[in-house]
């Protein structure tokens, strides 16, 4: 589990190379400089020392062509390192729209994680190599941080908001998972592994981990019992309530005049605080789920509305893990939420 460089960990995603990259070139251009002022400094010491007591040098008035030289020269420079980061961020932060999605919840101090097919995860993350994740977080109490080193990769998770991380692993292996924000007294324990797997390989985890029920499901069943049905629709179809089949990313226009994107984010503030963005037609109705419902059913309620059709039903769950045997092999990570 060695990298060709000792100094960096190991390099296990389609971002590693990128990013070690312009490391690698931040350090080459603060070393050439480092050894030339140095070098330069150390000479003219020595070639200009004074040679006699009560020498005095020859005044310079300045020169705009050195002036010039010195400007533009270090401008250049940093505008590469500008350019260069920003594209690597841009890289690193915009999540592409095919990828697989895993949810995760932080806590004090673990880290919770359940697939779109509903196997959960503590402190684990499996994952197909060469495919894209999409990590979509929030955590339960404080600031949290997911990092994997050696995907070169990390996001805060934030409470109170989904902030997402995605990557492409391109080697099997286990790699470290760290919490890199401190958290409280158990930072430090606060660790896990992601399990990249080859695509077989992962596909028999998954049938061997079934028994949890996807967020999809669990989300309809909350939806049925919080009463959300009873304006929404059964099927999400809209009434007194706005129509939430076929919703999601869609653009809603709002009762202030304004619009807004139906993400994650939206549907959790909608359920939290109901009036903080009424769609446009619908009156102040709504009553708050604030306290009534947890980050983990918050994430099962946006899977179910994200899974409504336009048609009105649920999509089919896509794993053919999910069709192959229910409920009879529980993960051992189930009953730990
Ligand atoms: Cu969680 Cu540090």
């Amino acid at each position: 589990m060695q990298s060709w460089i000792p100094l960096v960990p190991e390099s296990a995603s389609t971002f590693s190379w990128q990013v070690d990259a312009l490391y690698f070139y931040l350090s080459g251009v603060t070393l050439f400089f480092t050894l030339l002022i140095s070098g330069v400094l150390i000479f003219f010491v020595i070639r200009y020392r004074r040679r006699t007591p009560y020498e005095i040098p020859r005044p310079i008035a300045g020169s705009h062509k050195l002036e010039t030289l010195w400007t533009v020269i270090p401008f250049v420079i940093a505008m590469t390192m500008f350019g260069w980061g920003a594209r690597i961020y841009f890289n690193l932060y915009k999540p592409p729209a095919n990828a697989i999605e895993v949810y995760v919840v932080g806590k004090q101090w673990m880290w919770k994680l359940q697939h779109a097919t509903g196997q959960r995860e503590i402190n684990e993350l499996h994952v197909p190599v060469g495919r894209k994740i999409k990590l979509i977080m929030t955590t339960e109490d404080v600031i949290h941080d997911f990092f994997v080193p050696a995907f070169r990769t990390k996001a805060d998770v934030i409470p109170g908001r989904y902030t997402t991380l995605w990557f492409e692993a391109t080697k099997t292996g286990r790699y470290h998972l760290f919490c890199a924000e401190y958290c409280g007294m158990n930072h430090s324990g606060m660790t896990g592994s992601v399990i990249v797997m080859e695509p077989r390989e992962f596909d028999d985890w998954l049938s061997g981990n079934t028994g949890g029920t996807t967020p999809a499901v669990a989300g309809q069943q909350l939806y049925q019992t919080l009463g959300c049905a009873s304006c929404h629709g059964a099927n999400g179809e809209g009434g007194r309530g706005p129509r939430l089949a076929g919703a999601f990313g869609k653009i809603s226009p709002l009762e202030s005049g304004q619009s807004a994107r139906v993400d994650e984010a939206y549907i959790r503030e909608s359920i939290l605080n109901p009036q903080a963005k009424l769609v446009a037609g619908f009156g102040p109705i709504m009553p708050t789920f604030q306290g009534q419902v947890s980050e983990d059913q918050l994430v099962q309620l946006i899977a179910y509305i994200k899974s409504l059709q336009a048609s009105g039903q649920p999509a089919q769950a896509a794993s053919p893990a999910q069709a192959a045997s229910p409920a009879t092999a529980p993960s051992p990570t189930r009953n730990l939420r």
